[in-house]
């Protein structure tokens, strides 16, 4: 049986598990030469780690026009090809770059620029319409950003857009954007180490979906971080910028974090699940509101994280017992 979820209010069907396309965009930095990619990344492999998920049921896709500068987008697009009309596409926009440097210069919070934006990201992603469109400026001023989602509004009566999200860790922010009716979702950080309980309250009442970035903690919960890996210099999570928790100064993870992980091995993997799939099933059983979006680069990682799919979530059992781990 297939295992789907609703995008809130608007009726969207999707499979419970996206992919997200961050990684696969390469690398990208911003003006100070902070990396903000995953390092290198083989194209060629990701599509083909896309057309796996496909086949395995996977019908939901997160990007960014920001990522990779462009670069996301586009392989997504052309992975997508033909089979575009069987999935469902979210990406964002609000910030500026530089596809010829590869390199970012700020946001633009204006009506003017979302258009542009949205025109520039059609074209990469080969479509004529984004299924989500969403915010990427997380601590955007919340009256400016009452007028991008009234701006969004008007897409969707264009049928440029069909829905539209806010992608922050801030409940108040994202209560702005479900005043609009077309607004389906919220995408925020989400993962067993960090849990949100107030956003996830807000989509209760609001009807919103939980799309959840960082379900796998940015790879510290696939458990491959124990033996303190090194990570190429490309990658942001060796430099990692103030918000991103979890990889110390990078140098290697963060043992507490990984005292955690550790702790939960056993639960997480009742089932014959993998820690990564035991990670993806805890954000199902947290809410029917969840649609958790793993990161990934080959094609053993989306059969992998596709494969979470056929266990489902964790018993209630199973999750209680993590609470109890964690002392919640
Ligand atoms: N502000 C925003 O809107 C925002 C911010 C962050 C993320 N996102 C979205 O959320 C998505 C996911 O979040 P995230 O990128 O922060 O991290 P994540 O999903 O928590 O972790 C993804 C990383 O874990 C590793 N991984 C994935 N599957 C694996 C497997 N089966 N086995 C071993 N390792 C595996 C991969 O990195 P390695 O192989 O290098 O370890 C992968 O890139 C992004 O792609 C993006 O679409 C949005």
């Amino acid at each position: 049986m297939e295992f789907t979820r609703t995008l809130g209010r608007s009726g969207i069907e999707v499979s419970a598990l996206g992919f997200g396309c961050w990684a696969i965009g390469g690398e990208w930095q911003d003006g100070a030469g902070q990396p903000l990619g995953w390092g290198k990344v083989g194209d060629e492999e990701s599509v083909r780690a896309i057309h796996r998920a496909l086949d395995l049921g996977v019908t939901f896709f997160d990007t960014a026009d920001v990522y990779g500068t462009g670069h996301s987008e586009r392989i997504l697009g052309r992975a997508l090809g033909r089979r575009r009309d069987e999935v469902v596409v979210a990406t964002k926009w609000g910030n500026l770059f530089d596809p010829d440097t590869r390199t970012t210069s700020g946001t633009d919070d204006s009506p003017e620029h979302l258009r542009r934006a949205l025109t520039a990201s059609l074209r990469r992603l080969g479509t004529d319409h984004v299924d989500l469109y969403q915010l990427h400026i997380a601590d955007a001023d919340p009256e400016r950003a009452a007028r991008l989602r009234d701006a969004c509004e008007e897409l969707v009566g264009e049928g440029l857009i069909r829905a539209y999200a806010w992608s922050t860790d801030d409940p108040a922010r994202a209560a702005v954007f479900a005043e609009g009716p077309h607004c389906a979702a919220v995408q925020h950080a989400l993962n067993v180490l960090q849990d949100a309980p107030e956003m996830l309250l807000l989509c209760e009442r609001a009807d919103l979906a939980s799309v959840n970035r960082s379900p796998l903690a940015m790879g510290l919960l696939t458990g491959k971080h124990a033996g303190r890996r090194s990570l190429e210099s490309g990658d942001i999570r060796s430099r990692p910028p103030a918000w991103l928790q979890g990889f110390g100064d990078g140098t290697g993870a963060d043992p507490a974090w990984l005292a955690r992980v550790d702790a939960l091995r056993d639960v997480l993997t009742g089932g014959g699940r993998t820690p990564t799939q035991g990670a993806l099933a805890w954000l199902w059983a947290r809410s029917p509101r969840t649609v958790p979006i793993p990161g990934f680069r080959s094609v053993a990682q989306a059969e992998e994280n596709a494969g979470a799919l056929e266990k489902g979530p964790l018993t209630a059992a199973e999750l209680a017992e993590v609470e109890r781990i964690l002392q919640r």
